[in-house]
């Protein structure tokens, strides 16, 4: 390991808690990352000393919020090497993100007859918005396969793109399987057909360096809270020709030029897409945890997180009847597993009352989980904070709720 990491982990003060009088071990880092210092700090100083609502107003307040905004847009730019400003749409989320280009491009581009390549491994998020389009247009969803290691079947690509296709939504990593396709591949396929790509980079962004440019994606969604940053915030960065072309999403405030009952026209990207008060206290938040990740070698942190998650892997694969979903070799610090007769919520509470906080259940892909047959998975999943001390003290907490359950 190349950095500190308890110097790392005290930048992180939830990390030092307690629950039910055990160190927290906190190992559901692809539901939410927890926050450094720095960005709770800005938050805090935003509220405290600078608040006031951003491209409004001519006074101090609102021009140091709009310029401390669009710096942070402007990070992320950098960070996902989008061309400009005008690619990158602040929303509420990734989810936000992909129903905005599901209803907008949607509308723009799909018919009725048309259809939709998904990947079987996605999160709801990265189907349901396209189930909608379907229903709403009489279009059809049709699903690229995974394996049973959980390798996402990109052969198969080619033979699911027709003339009537439209887009291809795909995750760089599965949130549940840690799987991370080659992306770059599925995207080179699509455009040989002439059809735009989707990527989830949820789970993606925070394992692995992005760019958009390389990868020639044409749109890409992640949440802050997963890097590191607050809830409430994502971002969309999209193609300027896609993002010209697509009709607004939602109407309202700042993503207008000109209103009148005759007719409106609207704002430059990126502003067309975000309409009413921009959460631009946390996109402000998102601004500084991307700098305080600026400040690391990110190929180190990764690194180390999948040094942890070879060596969860390896000791719990020793535990008798465990079965790990997710078993190729381009992976996220994701480990999803079940025990034969041990239920992964009974596994879960367990685990929480040792302090290790894991998460349960179908994790919002319940096309993985009719996959595999199953209800649920327990899922530990690794940050670059987290310690081997803290895997071996999951394998011990797994092999202990063994015991009991069994
Ligand atoms: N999408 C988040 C997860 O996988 C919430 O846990």
């Amino acid at each position: 390991m190349a950095f500190d990491l308890n110097k790392i982990r005290e930048e992180f003060p939830l990390l030092s808690r307690k629950v039910y009088g055990k160190p927290l071990i906190y190992l559901d880092n692809a539901a939410t990352a927890q926050k450094p210092r720095v960005v709770i700090e800005a938050i805090d100083r935003l509220y405290r000393e600078e608040n006031a609502n951003i491209h409004r107003g001519v006074h101090h307040l609102s021009e140091r919020c709009t310029e401390l905004y669009e710096e942070a847009r402007m990070r992320v730019v950098r960070l996902l090497g989008a061309e400009d400003r005008g690619e990158i749409v602040f929303t509420a989320g990734a989810t936000a993100a992909i129903n905005l280009v599901a209803s907008s491009y949607g509308e723009m581009a799909v018919r009725e007859g048309d259809n939709l390549v998904v990947s079987e491994m996605e999160h709801h998020s990265n189907i349901v918005p396209w189930q909608l389009l379907c229903e709403r247009k009489g279009a059809e969803i049709r699903v690229l396969p995974f394996d049973d290691e959980g390798r996402l079947m990109i052969e198969k690509l080619p033979e699911l793109i027709d003339e009537r296709t439209r887009i291809v939504a795909v995750a760089q990593a599965s949130n549940v399987l840690g799987t991370m396709p080659d992306v770059a591949e599925i995207v080179r396929v699509a455009h040989t057909k002439g059809v735009p790509v989707m990527v989830d980079g949820c789970q993606g962004v925070v394992h692995s360096a992005v760019d958009v440019k390389a990868l020639d994606c044409d749109f890409y969604a992640f949440s802050s809270h997963k890097l590191y940053g607050p809830t409430g915030v994502g971002v969309l960065y999209g193609k300027r020709e896609w993002l010209e072309q697509m009709p607004p999403y939602m109407g309202g405030g700042d993503m207008v030029s000109r209103v009148s009952f005759g007719g409106t026209t609207y704002a430059e990207l990126p502003l067309k897409f975000e309409a009413g008060t921009a959460n631009y206290i946390d996109a402000i938040g998102l601004g500084e945890a991307i700098k305080w990740l600026e400040d690391f070698n990110r190929e180190e942190l990764v690194a180390w997180e999948n040094e942890l998650r070879v060596a969860a892997e390896a000791k719990l694969s020793e535990i008798e009847g465990l079965t790990i979903y997710g078993r190729t070799p381009e992976k996220c610090s994701i480990v999803s597993f079940n025990i034969e007769g041990v239920h992964n919520y009974d596994l879960g509470m367990i685990l929480d009352k040792l302090g290790i906080a894991v998460r349960t259940g179908a994790h919002c892909a319940d096309p993985v989980m009719d996959h595999f047959g199953i209800r649920g998975t327990c899922r530990a999943s690794f940050s670059f904070y987290n310690t081997m001390d803290e895997v071996d003290a999951l394998v011990a907490g797994v092999r202990r709720a063994v015991q009991m359950l069994k």
